[in-house]
């Protein structure tokens, strides 16, 4: 076999089509991920030609934490500094698909939290490239309840509460006609893992029915709850308040009675001593 300049320059191309050979896109879904609070999802993510990513970046964002990382691949090693709290120990990629382009995320048991926008973002020596994929949080909340927290300003107070959605549901009150009833502004809560809590005070008066309904929904989910309360009417009755304060007055009183006798107890043994 001959080696002479020929082959040097068959050489050379290979070397100049090697580094040429690093281009890639990265590609994965078009249409948001919606993903269900509590299960595990995977948000696909891939080369293009299926070139191994295994000596590459692999950098998982999400773009409302701008400075952290969801997950960070480098050196063939986990990169945990700088990492979203939130995702600590709920994310992997799949180690055994890097050498055939897939840098797909796993992330187990979805909260509200992540919710968002996320890019993977993939770096070779000499070429980088990114896709943004968006993931939408479902989370049926719980059925309302509704409790009597007793009279109030000439009326009947009543309280709603309902946990456990997202994103953020919407509380009605309506009467028996199914007409909304003007209420309270709604107290939200968001915890920790992003889920939010909804509670709302109304003032009701009396009605021939008497009959109460709150209401929760949430129209991006399609989801709607509803608890309906039959107040008896003699809540209504203005008998009542006093009736309850003199049980109240009662009460104290005997205990009062209690306490001295009590404490007359006490002297008198101290005195016999
Ligand atoms: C890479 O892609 C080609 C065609 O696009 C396919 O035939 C091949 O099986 C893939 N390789 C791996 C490791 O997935
Ligand atoms: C990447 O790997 C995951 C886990 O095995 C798999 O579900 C997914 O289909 C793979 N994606 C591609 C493009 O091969
Ligand atoms: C009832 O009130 C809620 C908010 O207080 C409002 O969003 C809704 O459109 C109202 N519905 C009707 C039928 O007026």
């Amino acid at each position: 076999m001959e080696t002479g300049p020929d082959s040097l320059f068959v050489t050379l191309l290979l070397l100049i089509h090697s580094s040429h050979s690093e281009k890639f896109e990265v590609l994965g879904p078009t249409d948001p991920i919606v993903a269900v609070a509590g299960d595990d999802i995977i948000l696909p993510c891939y080369l293009k030609p299926n070139i191994s990513a295994e000596d590459m970046a692999v950098d998982w964002l999400n773009l409302d934490f701008l400075g952290s990382h969801v997950y960070h691949y480098q050196n063939r090693k986990i990169i945990q500094d700088n990492q979203i709290t939130s995702y600590t120990g709920r994310n992997s990629l799949f180690k055994e698909e890097l050498w055939r382009g897939n840098t797909s995320l796993k992330l187990t048991r979805v909260q509200g939290t992540d919710e968002g926008l996320y890019k993977c973002f993939i770096k070779a020596k000499r070429w980088d490239h990114d896709l943004i994929i968006q993931v939408l949080v479902k989370a049926v909340g719980s059925k309302p309840v509704v409790s009597i927290e007793g009279h109030r300003e000439g009326g009947m107070g009543l309280l709603c509460e309902t946990e456990g959605w997202h994103p953020q549901p919407e509380l009605v009150w309506l009467d028996s006609k199914g007409v909304n009833l003007s209420a309270g502004p709604p107290e939200i809560h968001r915890d920790l893992k992003g889920f939010y809590t909804v509670k709302q005070h109304v003032i009701v008066q009396e009605t021939d029915t008497n009959r109460f309904t709150c209401r929760v929904q949430q129209n991006r989910i399609n989801e709607k709850m509803e608890t309906e309360v039959h107040l008896p009417s003699e809540l209504f009755d203005y008998a009542t308040p006093l009736r309850m304060a003199f049980i109240v007055l009662c009460c104290r009183g005997a205990i009062t009675v209690i306490g001295l006798a009590l404490a007359i107890y006490c002297i008198c043994i101290k005195k016999g001593d």
